[in-house]
C-alpha cells in the first residue's frame, strides 16, 4: 500500500522533531514546515494525506490557514497548545478532520491518523462505488434508448420515447428537440416538453440565432448554467411559452458528419447545475438519436420513392390497357373497313351488272306503253288494267335503279375530282336542292361561321350533307327545328346537323353506318345514305361523330381537314 504523505506545520522546531520522528518511523511520509510558506510550497508539490496543524503561530492565528489546506481531500487535524477548546471547535466547524491536544500522547496522535486514512479510503470507495453505479446507470439509459429507437420506425414516437427517458434520467424540467430545415438551415422545433412546450413546436429560429442555433452552427456541445450571464442565450421562446430557463445544456445531433439538429435540457432540477457527466450522457445519447432520425428519414423517403415507383407502374399499365383498348377498336375498325370494301366491290359489281338490263326494262316499258295507248283493246278494263301494271313496274324500275345508283355511290364508283369551294355556299345549294323535302318539316336555322375554303371533293361533300340533313328532316314527324353549323375547329372545318327529331336509341348508334342498316319503311329508307357518308368523309382523311338522345334529337358533326390533297379520293 502507498504510504500516507503528512505536513506537520508548526514553528516549533523541537516539537516538530518529536512528532516526525514518531510517524517517520512508523512508515509514514513526512514533510514538515515552519512558516506558512514553506508549508504551502510543499503543499502544492505533494499530495498530502493529512496536516496537523499547529493553531497558535508566530506568523499568527493557524485558523487563518485552515481553509488553503483543505483542498485536494485533504485533512487537517489541528493541534492546539494552551490556547481554548474555542478554537479547537472553530477547527471542526470550519472542515478540520479531528483536533489533538500538545502534548500530544504518541498512541493518541497514531490512532488519530490511523482513524482519518481509514474513514478516508473509505469514503473513496464510496465514491468509486457511486460513480461505477452512475456509470452503470447511464450505460443502461443509453441501451434502453437505442433498443426503444430501433424498434419504431415512426420518427414521432422515437423522439417522442427518448426525450421523455434523457429529460427523467438527467433531471431536467424540459427537453427541446431542433432539426434543420435543410433548405433554409433554420431550426424547426420539432419536439419540446415542459410548461406550453407544444406552442413551440414547428416555431422556427433563425440560422446561428440562440444557444441551439450556436451549437448546430459549430458542431459542438455547450453548457450555460446560467443563461442571465449568457449573451447568446435567445428569450423569444421564453416570451411565447412564460417559462423561465434557468440554465441549459445543448448537444449536436451529428449523422454522417453533418449536423442534423441540436437536442438540448433545460433547467436541471431542484436548482442544481448541469455537470460535464450529464453532457457526455446527453452527447452520446444526441449520437444515437441522430442516427435513428436519418434511418427514420430514409425509411421515409424509400417508402415515398417506392409509392412514387408504384403510382409510376400504375401509369404505365394504365396507359398500355388503353393502348390495347384502342388497338383493338383499330382492328375492328380495319375489319369492318374491309368488310366494307368487300361489299363495296361487290355493289359495284351488282350495280353494273343490274343497272344495263335494268335500263332497257325501263326504256321497253316505256315503249309498251306508248305504242299501247295507241292500241285498240275491245275490254276497256283490262286496257286499263295493263297500262297501271306497265306504270307499276316503271315505279318498281325507277325504285331499282335508283338503288342501283345508291349502290354505286358507296362503292365510290364515281371518279373523285379535288376543287376548292366555300362550304357555306354549297350548303346553300344543297338546301335549295332538297327545300321541298325540308320545308314542310322543319325551320333551318344557319349558323355558318366565317371559314375558309376547303379543297375537297365537291359532288361527294353535298352528297354527305343532303343525307345529313335528309336524315334530319326525316327524323322529325310533325313540325321541328334543322341547325346547321360550320366553324374551324384544331385546324379541321367542322359542320354540324342538328335536329330535334325523334333521335337514336343507344343500340342503334353503332349500326347506323353498316349498309342496309334502316328503320325506315321500305321504299322510303335504303339504308345506304350514313354507310355512303362515312365512306366519303373518311376518304377525306375526316372524321364523323353522332350524339343524341331519344325523344331529343340528334347531331352529327364532321370534322374535315382543310386540304385533302394527300387523301386519294375516289380510290
Ligand atoms: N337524324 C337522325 N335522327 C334519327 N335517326 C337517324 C338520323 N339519321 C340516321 N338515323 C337512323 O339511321 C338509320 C340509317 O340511316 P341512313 O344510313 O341514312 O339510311 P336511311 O336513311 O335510308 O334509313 C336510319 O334509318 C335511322 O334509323
Ligand atoms: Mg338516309
Amino acid at each position: 500500500m502507498k504510504r500516507a504523505n503528512i505536513l506537520i506545520f508548526d514553528d516549533d522546531i523541537f516539537f516538530q522533531r518529536k512528532l516526525g520522528g514518531t510517524l517517520t518511523e512508523k512508515g509514514f511520509n513526512v514533510f514538515t514546515a515552519g512558516t506558512f510558506e514553506e508549508a504551502r510550497e510543499i503543499f502544492n508539490n505533494n499530495y498530502i494525506d493529512i496536516v496537523l496543524l499547529d493553531l497558535v503561530l508566530k506568523e499568527g492565528n493557524g485558523l487563518d490557514y485552515l481553509p488553503e489546506f483543505l483542498k485536494n481531500a485533504t485533512s487537517v487535524v489541528v493541534l492546539t497548545g494552551h490556547a481554548s477548546m474555542d478554537s479547537a471547535i472553530s477547527a471542526l466547524k470550519m472542515g478540520a478532520a479531528d483536533y489533538l491536544r500538545k502534548p500530544v500522547s504518541e498512541d493518541t496522535l497514531l490512532s488519530t491518523i490511523e482513524f482519518i486514512l481509514e474513514k478516508k479510503k473509505e469514503g473513496k470507495e464510496k465514491e468509486d462505488v457511486k460513480a461505477i453505479k452512475a456509470k452503470l446507470e447511464r450505460l443502461e439509459l443509453l441501451d434502453l434508448i437505442s433498443r426503444a429507437i430501433n424498434s419504431t420506425n415512426e420518427i414521432n414516437t422515437l423522439l417522442k420515447m427518448a426525450l421523455n427517458l434523457t429529460s427523467g434520467f438527467i433531471g431536467a424540467e424540459a427537453v427541446s428537440l431542433f432539426l434543420k430545415d435543410e433548405n433554409t438551415e433554420e431550426l424547426v422545433c420539432y419536439l419540446a416538453s415542459g410548461t406550453k412546450g407544444d406552442i413551440l413546436e414547428g416555431k422556427r429560429m433563425k440560422k446561428g440565432a440562440g444557444i441551439a442555433g450556436w451549437v448546430a452552427e459549430n458542431g459542438k456541445p455547450l453548457l450555460v448554467n446560467d443563461v442571465s450571464k449568457e449573451i447568446r442565450f435567445n428569450p423569444e421562446f421564453d416570451r411565447m411559452t412564460g417559462f423561465k430557463t434557468r440554465s441549459v445544456l445543448a448537444v449536436p445531433l451529428r449523422a454522417m458528419n453533418r449536423t442534423i439538429g441540436v437536442l438540448e435540457v433545460i433547467n436541471k432540477k431542484d436548482n442544481d447545475k448541469f455537470t460535464m457527466d450529464d453532457q457526455q450522457l446527453l452527447y452520446s445519447l444526441a449520437n444515437h438519436l441522430a442516427i435513428a432520425v436519418e434511418n427514420a428519414k430514409m425509411t421515409e423517403e424509400l417508402k415515398r420513392t417506392n409509392e412514387m415507383l408504384e403510382e409510376r407502374v400504375r401509369e404505365r399499365t394504365k396507359k398500355l390497357e388503353d393502348a390495347i383498348t384502342k388497338l383493338t377498336e383499330t382492328q375492328n375498325q380495319l375489319i369492318h373497313t374491309e368488310k366494307m370494301a368487300s361489299l363495296g366491290i361487290m355493289a359495284a359489281g351488282i350495280a353494273h351488272e343490274i343497272n344495263n338490263p335494268m335500263s332497257f326494262i325501263q326504256s321497253n316499258l316505256t315503249i309498251i306503253k306508248d305504242y299501247l295507248k295507241d292500241i285498240k283493246i275491245e275490254d276497256r278494263e283490262i286496257k286499263e288494267e295493263i297500262l297501271t301494271a306497265i306504270d307499276e313496274s316503271l315505279e318498281g324500275a325507277q325504285r331499282i335503279a335508283s338503288i342501283i345508283k345508291g349502290l354505286k355511290g358507296f362503292a365510290r364508283a364515281d371518279e373523285g375530282r379535288l376543287e376548292e369551294f366555300d362550304i357555306n355556299q354549297l350548303i346553300e345549294e344543297v338546301l335549295r336542292m332538297i327545300w321541298n323535302e325540308v320545308r314542310y318539316k322543319a325551320e333551318v336555322i344557319k349558323e355558318l361561321g366565317d371559314v375558309p375554303k376547303i379543297l375537297a371533293n365537291r359532288n361527294q361533300i353535298a352528297q354527305v350533307l343532303v343525307n345529313l340533313i335528309l336524315n334530319a328532316a326525316q327524323a322529325i314527324s310533325t313540325k321541328g327545328r334543322i341547325i346547321i353549323r360550320t366553324y374551324l375547329n384544331g385546324g379541321r372545318l367542322c359542320i354540324e346537323v342538328e335536329d330535334t327529331g325523334c333521335g337514336i336509341p343507344p343500340e342503334n348508334l353503332k349500326r347506323i353506318f353498316d349498309p342496309f342498316f334502316t328503320t325506315k319503311p321500305v321504299g322510303k329508307g335504303t339504308g345506304l345514305g350514313l354507310s355512303i357518308t362515312l365512306g366519303i368523309i373518311q376518304n377525306h382523311g375526316g372524321e364523323i361523330k353522332v350524339e343524341s338522345e331519344v325523344g331529343k334529337g340528334t347531331k352529327f358533326t364532321v370534322f374535315l381537314p382543310l386540304s385533302t390533297e394527300r387523301v386519294r379520293i375516289g380510290e
